[in-house]
């Protein structure tokens, strides 16, 4: 799991994804767990591999909208979303199209599917390679962090999956999930996108999805993301805590990790999971969570950190 990027890291990469094997690759949002999206065996092993709960459907990654059109009838709202914001961290709900081939152990028997084209060189080459649709949650164990480097990706899976080493994610949070209706934008999941640049690109303003409406991404568990540690946000550090700091942070004489010392919402995003990692290894049983600005993509930031927090089990 050295550096494998060349090109002959890929063609057996996609030869192994061909043949039904997992294999873990970047994108810019997190690390992702791949399978052949056709192959329902080969999907069945990422819920094995991950111990993620069957009903949940995951991802298909395509390298072009050729690909997507194969698989999902886009509105001409869907098909303007996707040439504005792909490749990039947006994933589109769409209806499923008739002879779509996409196993329905990855779609978890729904008659939509969210697709999305990563905005990252080998994860589109991966994908061209094998020549197939990838199914792709984030490569942790279930209600584990996200992965944002390869190093994590390893120890995650105690080095069983084969990891393609794209060095640390650019955005650091999954992906945006959106569905359309009509000419109306519903938000599933804040992510790398933020909402306000939707609307400003579209000069609309997207809904949020309600608990339990019609159109609900059903992994949107309320636990996830869990540390090992208890966490408490929008919260001053007590001695024996390890502290979660952002912009301007008060003086802690405890493990602290600053997710933006200039407050800059990008950068805490990268940072995010990869710092929540480093202050769950020292070992502490309470992360506290300085406050996060709710704006931007402090949204996406606020909702993992919120599942990272909530009562376990
Ligand atoms: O950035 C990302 O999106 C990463 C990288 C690897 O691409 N992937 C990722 O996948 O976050 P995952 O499996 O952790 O999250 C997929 C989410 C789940 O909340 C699932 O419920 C939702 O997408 N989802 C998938 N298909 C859906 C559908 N047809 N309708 C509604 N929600 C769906
Ligand atoms: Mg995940």
């Amino acid at each position: 799991m050295s550096t494998i990027s060349d090109e002959e890291a890929i063609a057996t990469a996609a030869a192994r994804l061909r043949s039904g094997g997992l294999v873990a690759f970047p994108t810019e949002t997190v690390y992702g767990l791949g399978a052949d999206a056709t192959n329902a065996d080969a999907v069945l092993s990422i819920y094995e591999t991950k111990g993620r709960p069957r009903f949940n459907p995951l991802i298909a990654h395509v390298a072009d909208l050729d690909m997507a059109e194969k698989l999902a009838v886009f509105s001409p709202l869907a098909r303007r979303l996707a040439e504005k914001f792909w490749p990039g961290p947006l994933s589109i709900v769409l209806p499923l199209r008739p002879g779509h081939g996409l196993s329905d152990v990855a779609t978890a028997g729904l008659d939509t599917v969210a697709l999305r084209m990563p905005d990252h060189l080998i994860a589109l080459a991966l994908i061209r390679a094998t020549g197939r649709p990838l199914s792709a949650p984030s490569a942790n164990p279930s209600g584990k962090l996200s992965p944002t480097t390869a190093e994590q990706v390893t120890r995650g899976f105690a080095g069983k999956v084969p990891v393609l080493d794209g060095g640390p994610c650019q955005a650091g949070v999954e992906s945006t999930i959106v569905a359309v209706d009509g000419e109306t934008i519903i938000q599933l999941r804040a992510g790398a996108l933020a909402r306000r640049d939707i609307e400003q690109a579209f000069g609309l303003k997207v809904a949020l999805a309600e608990q339990g409406a019609k159109i609900s991404a059903p992994g949107m568990l309320l636990s996830h993301y869990a540390p090992n540690a208890h966490m408490r946000l929008n919260a001053t550090p007590q001695p024996g805590d390890a502290f979660l700091a952002f912009g301007d942070a008060p003086d802690f004489a405890g493990e602290t990790r600053n997710l933006s010392p200039a407050a800059d919402l990008h950068e805490a995003a990268r940072n995010l999971f990869s710092m929540l990692h480093e202050l769950d290894g020292t070992g502490a049983k309470m992360i506290a969570v300085a406050p996060i600005p709710d704006e931007g993509l402090g949204e996406a930031i606020n909702d993992r950190l919120q599942r990272a927090a909530a009562p376990r089990g």
